[in-house]
């Protein structure tokens, strides 16, 4: 069976290459107007101008949308999540609302050590079914595409469980999932003050295992004052390297401490968070293919400065836009609203902001020939939008759900 989606009001970033945009190019939006999309199998087969269509349908059997008013753009690409987790922690939101911080909590023993907690005592049904319902719920929300992080778990046996689940929604999950490895997010407690024995746990115990049931395709360190510093970063990626995982960290969320020059001498395909950038941090960014993922919504949440976008493409980075989803600084995954609020508070053009949350962030999982732009033989991963006079209208109606309809994979989801 084909689908037709006809009228539609405006097909948005139409691609021919899967090119990763920087500086300018992120501005440019290719689309076209009162246009069709054919889907067939769960793939685009073939797109244009309404005044062309009858002849590039040959009698098939069609189930036909029309989106008169709507337009049609590639679903989100969230390239960086941690949606496999036990419990909530609005607890901590209450402490912060009575002001102590981020850094604070998570030196008292809540942040990632409250979440490794409840997911150490969490069975892997468990886990797999509160993560499903997550998964359904970004996909609603017309995310196609998602990257999901271990990181919660701390010890051998509960870093394995998480990547099991992931391994598992990879599985059973209609979207295009990504998996990453990150026993380095904080040090476990009886590890307080022997970081040599975990990291020697995560090299010599967590990832041969990792690659040999193939749980991973990247690997990601917390790098940060109080956390992972820059060498032992470099070692444990070092080490992730050996077995084909490349590098996707997080870096400069509260301190600039050299991990995003080191980042880009490793080849990292992103260095994700960037809230506190030098200077010079931005200047090596700009000048390297590491790609750098903004998380306005894990600022937002937690009252830091926003990511300094616009020098970060005034001086021609490569920038993509994520979630963070995850229950400490991010307990949302909707990304209407990262683009959104990229667009309010970063000043990023509406352009900009799509172009970066579709095709950018598709490369910052390595998916842009699967996904992130509307191209033939790409998956069918679609949002048709509700009607709406412009597509700036999508972040200016901010708290608006302006999703009429999702496509992944060719299935109608909503
Ligand atoms: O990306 N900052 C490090 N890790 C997560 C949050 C962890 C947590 O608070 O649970 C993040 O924001
Ligand atoms: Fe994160």
């Amino acid at each position: 069976m084909v689908t037709l989606i006809k009228n539609i009001k405006s097909l948005i970033n139409i691609r021919e290459e899967d090119e990763l945009l920087r500086g300018k190019e992120l501005s440019i939006l290719p689309q076209v107007n009162n246009s069709f999309l054919l889907i067939e199998d769960g793939f685009i087969t073939d797109f244009g101008s309404m005044n062309d269509i009858d002849n590039r349908i040959n009698n098939q059997p069609l189930h036909i949308i029309d989106a008169k008013d709507q337009f049609v753009l590639p679903a989100w690409c969230d390239s960086h999540t941690h949606i496999v987790f036990a419990g909530s922690r609005e607890n901590e939101f209450l402490d912060k609302i009575k002001g102590k911080s981020y850094a604070e909590i998570a030196a008292n023993g809540g942040g990632i050590l409250n979440s490794a907690k409840k997911i150490q005592d969490a069975s892997e049904d468990f886990l797999f079914n509160e993560s499903w319902k997550r998964l359904n719920e970004v996909s609603k929300l017309g995310t196609g595409s998602i990257e999901i992080k271990s990181g919660y778990g701390l010890t051998v046996e509960a870093e394995l469980k998480m990547l099991r689940v992931i391994k598992k929604l990879k599985e059973k999950s209609n979207l295009n999932i990504k998996s990453t490895f990150l026993g380095a997010h904080t040090f476990p407690v009886d590890y307080k003050d022997n970081h040599e024995a975990y990291i020697d746990l995560i090299i010599n115990e967590m990832l041969p295992v990792i690659a040999n049931e193939k749980l991973a395709d990247y690997i990601d360190v917390f790098c940060e004052s109080g956390f992972y510093n820059v060498e032992e970063m470099e070692r444990i990626c070092n080490a992730g390297m050996q077995y084909n995982l490349k590098p996707k960290l997080h870096i400069n969320q509260l301190n600039s401490i050299g991990g995003i020059q080191s980042a880009i001498k490793m080849n990292a395909i992103s260095v994700d968070h960037l809230e506190t950038m030098t200077t010079d941090d931005v200047k090596h960014l700009s000048a390297s293919n590491t790609i750098g993922t903004l998380l306005p919504t894990a600022a937002f949440f937690l009252s830091m400065p926003y990511q300094p976008a616009r020098q970060l493409i005034d001086s021609n980075c490569a920038i993509a836009l994520a979630s963070d989803y995850n229950p400490g600084s991010t307990p949302s995954g909707n990304m209407n609203f990262v683009v959104a609020l990229s667009c309010i508070q970063m000043k990023m053009l509406p352009e900009e902001a799509i172009n970066a949350a579709t095709i950018n962030g598709a490369f910052a999982m390595e998916s842009q020939v699967l996904t992130g732009s509307i191209k033939r033989g790409k998956r069918a991963d679609l949002i048709i939008t509700k009607p709406i006079p412009s597509l700036a209208y999508l972040p200016y109606s901010f708290g608006s759900n302006l999703i009429d309809q999702v496509i992944i994979k060719g299935d109608f989801i909503n």
